[in-house]
């Protein structure tokens, strides 16, 4: 059976996938960018076991572009509160998703540290934000995990080298290289 369109699939089955399309005409343009973001919510879910309904997480997305993609998608999603912070991100799109912010800056320009309960988890998605600036700028007490499927920046950074790998056949793209760290000490 030809199942390479299995996240695009998912989506289409979403009570909320209208909602999600209805943000921003630009959301989700193309199968390509729906299976991006469909991919960082599985990785979570299901390699980093964290609960879709778990309100303690706090999800950031450090280069999550203009449309906040795999924020929105994971907001709508979960209870998770969902944070974009990139430097060319439309803020208007927070008024339009609840548990959205979205922050217009460089990973590097915040100090950001959250306490327990809250586990943080980080989602690079095709982000040109560098890896080791997200460590150092986005802290917790309690759980830090990170997901990223890298496109053209290394996330594959001494010291802090991935726990885990696999190649996503369903990511549309060919950067479907999927990198798990379940807990950035
Ligand atoms: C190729 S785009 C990907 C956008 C989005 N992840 C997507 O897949 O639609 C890379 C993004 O990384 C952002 N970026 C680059 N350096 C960054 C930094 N230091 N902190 C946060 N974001 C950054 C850029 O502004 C850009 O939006």
């Amino acid at each position: 059976m030809y199942m390479r369109g299995r996240y695009v699939d998912d989506f289409l089955g979403l009570k909320c996938a209208g909602d999600i399309l209805n943000v921003h005409t630009k959301i989700f343009p193309n199968v390509k960018e729906i299976s991006e973001s469909q991919a960082a919510y599985f990785a979570i879910v299901n390699h980093l076991d964290i609960s879709p309904s778990d309100e303690n997480v706090v999800l950031i997305c450090p280069g999550d572009g203009k449309y906040s993609r795999t924020s929105i998608l994971c907001a709508f999603r979960t209870k998770w509160t969902c944070i974009n912070i990139d430097p060319e991100a439309d803020t208007t799109l927070m008024d339009k998703v609840d548990r959205l912010t979205i922050l217009n800056t460089k990973v590097q320009d915040l100090d950001l540290r959250f306490q327990e309960p809250t586990k943080l988890v980080i989602a690079a998605v095709h982000s040109h934000a560098p890896v080791l600036e997200i460590i150092k700028h986005l802290k917790c007490d309690g759980r830090r995990a990170m997901v990223a499927i890298p496109c053209c920046v290394s996330y594959r950074v001494p010291p802090y080298l991935p726990e885990f790998t696999y190649i996503d056949p369903y990511i549309l793209s060919p950067k479907n290289d999927v990198l798990l760290w379940s807990d950035l000490k």
